[in-house]
């Protein structure tokens, strides 16, 4: 079968099998090229298949020869229809991992129920003993409450006020003006449920609960700020309320950890293409313009790029883990240099369906975007018949 892109919307309904593997083996030699990190060993990443989590993934297991167990929710390939693309990325991942003899072992679920936190736990006593770190990168639109069984829904929305800024197609290259309107009822309640900081609290209870956390156990949940342009949709937006719950919830699982010498972090990330980011408004204009600035300034990074320079410049140096003043891991500080952030703001202003392809990215953003389902990467031939991809044994 040969696989194309597919597009409906602002999503990509198709994925290649040979373009994910590359994309993984890319990512993996990355790694290998920027040295040993001296990290954790026994390493268990929430969101583990797409993303900051594989790339996470990536770099625990080939900078610091980690074994690792990956949590995430992907579609495995079926009869006439390709798998998503974070199940390639993982079954290729798996692969190199046990090639170059590592553990490695998945849970594809719900993250959020009960029963993959418990087949987890079983699977780490089972096989590793004990976590020393715990990576934790979901990025859900629902969840269902493991407690009250409810179905909560997370929006992106601005809170109080209708929100109204440019914002660009990057399909068509079309840029327009765009209102959103504020949210209303249990949105912001909702939005805190799925991407706040309660599920991550549970899954450090669960392990801490049946002593699955080695002494000194450290667990990073990643979080993002970005500029005032973007604000009061993002961080002063319902999903800035979930991040807000998140980064308190690091406090509260480090005051719970103090017995074993315990710690968690937030880390603030880049702004980077995923297949989330492309669904908020604005943000893809944003995400072009800097693009262009930072590659411009050669300070471009990708997820691995910015998750390898987190393990080896602030979480594994040897000395104390440098943050800000709210407790936080910056490695979103290229991103927020004030050079950077002045010549986005005057972009902006300029920014139009003429001059964009001039000024901003899109060619990069629209790459990156085809990246996440496997195309468009060299060494790939995309005109023969994609393998058929058979189920991993490691992924249950
Ligand atoms: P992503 O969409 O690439 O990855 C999400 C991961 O969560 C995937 O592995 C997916 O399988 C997994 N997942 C989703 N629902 C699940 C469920 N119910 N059970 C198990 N696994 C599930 O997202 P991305 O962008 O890597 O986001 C990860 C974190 O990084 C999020 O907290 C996001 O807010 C944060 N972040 C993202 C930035 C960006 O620009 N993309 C910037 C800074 C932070
Ligand atoms: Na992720």
């Amino acid at each position: 079968m040969i696989i194309e892109p597919r597009m409906r919307g602002f999503i990509c309904l198709t994925s290649h099998p040979k373009g994910c593997e590359q994309n993984v083996k890319n990512q993996i030699k990355y790694v290998k090229s920027k040295g040993h990190i001296e990290g954790a060993k026994k390493v268990l990443v929430i969101g583990a298949s797409t993303g900051f989590g594989l790339a996470s993934r990536i770099t625990s297991a080939f900078g610091s020869d980690a074994a690792t167990i990956g949590i995430f929710f992907e579609k495995p390939p079926v009869e006439g229809r390709p798998g998503s693309p974070g199940w390639y990325n993982s079954a290729a991942f798996e692969n190199e991992a046990h090639k170059a003899g590592l553990y490695a072992k998945s849970i594809n679920g719900d993250a959020f129920s009960n029963e993959v936190k418990r087949q987890t736990l079983d699977l780490i006593k089972a096989d590793l003993g004990q976590i020393d770190l715990i990576i934790y990168s979901l990025a859900s639109p629902v969840r269902v409450h493991p407690v009250t069984g409810v179905l909560h829904r997370s929006v992106l929305k601005p809170i109080g006020t209708t929100y109204t800024n440019k914002t660009v197609d990057f399909h068509t290259g079309i840029v327009s003006e765009i209102s959103i309107e504020p949210c209303q009822g249990d949105d912001i309640a909702n939005t805190v449920a799925v991407m706040g900081g309660e599920d991550w609290a549970m899954w450090i209870d669960a392990l801490k609960a049946e002593n699955l956390l080695a002494k000194g156990a450290t667990t990073v949940a990643y979080s993002y700020i970005g500029p005032s342009l973007t604000e009061a949709v993002y961080r002063k937006g319902t999903i800035g309320r979930a991040k807000d719950h998140l980064e308190a919830t690091a406090f509260a699982i480090t005051d719970s950890l103090k017995s074993i010498e315990g710690k968690a972090f937030v880390s603030v990330n880049k702004a980077l293409v995923t297949q989330a980011s492309s669904a908020i408004p604005v943000i893809p204009l944003y995400i072009s313009l800097l693009y262009k600035i930072m590659k411009a300034e050669g300070i471009h990074e990708g997820c691995i790029e910015q998750i390898q320079r987190l393990y080896q410049d602030r979480l594994f140096t040897g000395k104390p883990i440098p943050t800000d003043d709210k407790g936080r891991i910056r490695i979103d500080d290229w991103e927020m240099r004030d050079d950077v952030q002045e010549k986005i703001a005057t972009l902006w202003k300029q920014a139009t369906t003429e001059s964009l392809p001039e000024i901003g990215d899109l060619e990069g953003y629209r790459k990156d975007f085809l990246n996440l389902f496997g195309f468009e990467f060299e060494g790939v031939d995309y005109r023969a018949d994609a393998e058929e991809m058979v189920s991993v044994s490691s992924i249950v």
